[in-house]
C-alpha cells in the first residue's frame, strides 16, 4: 500500500460521499491565491469532523488555527442557526481570508474570528462549548487541551489534529517543536483522568496523519 493507493482511494470515496459544493472549493481558490500554507484538513476529513459535530448536537464549538476558514465552514454547518463558532487565529492576513470564506458559505453569522496568539486570546473566551478543534502551532497543543478542558462541557470533545506526522511521534531522536509538542500532549492527556481518549491514523491527500480524539467524561 503506498500513496497512489491512498490517493485513489481518498478520490473514489470523495465523489461518492461529498456534494459538490462551490462554497468549499471557493474557500480553497481564496486561500491559494492569497498565498496561505495548503494545509487545510482533507475534505474527508473535514466532513467527519462536521458529522462529530452534528452527532453531539453542537451549539458552541471552539476552533484554534483558523487559517482559510476550510475546516471552519464545516464545523459552521454543522451548528443551528443560533449556533457559535469562535475560531482563533494569530495571523490577520488568514482570518481576512476566512471570514470571506465564511461570508460566501453564508456561515458568518454563526462565526467569530479572534486575531491574536491562541495564548493570549483564549483567557477572554467564556465556556462552554460542545467541542473544541486544536489545530494550531503543535508546540502549544497541551497547554490549549488544558485550556480547553476548562471550557468544554462534560461529554464533549477535545479533538487534535495532526497527531501521527508521517509516524514522527514516535521517532524519539526527532526533537522538532511541533513533534515533541504532540507528545508532551500525549503525555498529559495519559495522566488526565478528566479525559477519555482516542487516537486515528489517516492517510490520503494529507499523507500520513492523525487526530486524537478526546471526550470530557460528564
Ligand atoms: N484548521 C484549519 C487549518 C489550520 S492551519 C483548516 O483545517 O482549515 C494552522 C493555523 O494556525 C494557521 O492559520 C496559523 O496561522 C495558525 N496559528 C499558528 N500559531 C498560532 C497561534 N499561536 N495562535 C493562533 N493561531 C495560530
Ligand atoms: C501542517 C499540516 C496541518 O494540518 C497543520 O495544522 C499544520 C501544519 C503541515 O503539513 O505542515
Ligand atoms: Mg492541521
Amino acid at each position: 500500500m503506498d500513496q497512489a493507493t491512498w490517493n485513489k482511494v481518498e478520490a473514489y470515496y470523495s465523489e461518492r460521499l461529498l456534494p459538490n459544493d462551490p462554497a468549499l472549493e471557493k474557500a480553497l481558490s481564496n486561500s491559494r491565491e492569497a498565498g496561505l500554507p495548503e494545509i487545510a484538513v482533507a475534505p474527508l476529513q473535514a466532513r467527519f469532523l462536521q458529522i462529530l459535530a452534528s452527532a453531539i448536537g453542537a451549539k458552541r464549538i471552539l476552533e484554534i488555527g483558523t487559517l482559510g476558514g476550510y475546516s471552519g465552514i464545516h464545523l459552521a454547518r454543522a451548528l443551528p442557526d443560533s449556533g457559535l463558532l469562535v475560531t482563533l487565529e494569530f495571523d490577520p492576513k488568514h482570518a481576512e481570508v476566512a471570514e470571506q470564506s465564511f461570508i460566501d458559505a453564508g456561515v458568518a453569522d454563526k462565526v467569530e474570528i479572534r486575531i491574536g496568539a491562541a495564548l493570549d486570546t483564549l483567557p477572554s473566551i467564556e465556556g462552554s462549548f460542545d467541542l473544541a478543534f486544536l489545530d494550531a502551532d503543535k508546540e502549544n497543543n497541551r497547554a490549549y487541551c488544558e485550556h480547553c478542558l476548562q471550557l468544554v462541557r462534560p461529554g464533549g470533545l477535545i479533538i487534535v489534529d495532526n497527531v501521527v506526522r508521517d509516524g514522527r511521534v514516535v521517532d524519539f531522536s526527532e526533537t522538532d517543536a511541533s513533534v515533541e509538542g504532540v507528545r508532551t500532549l500525549a503525555e498529559w492527556v495519559k495522566d488526565e483522568p478528566r479525559l477519555e481518549a482516542t487516537a486515528l491514523q489517516m492517510v490520503g491527500a494529507k499523507d500520513y496523519d492523525g487526530m486524537m480524539i478526546t471526550r470530557v467524561l460528564p
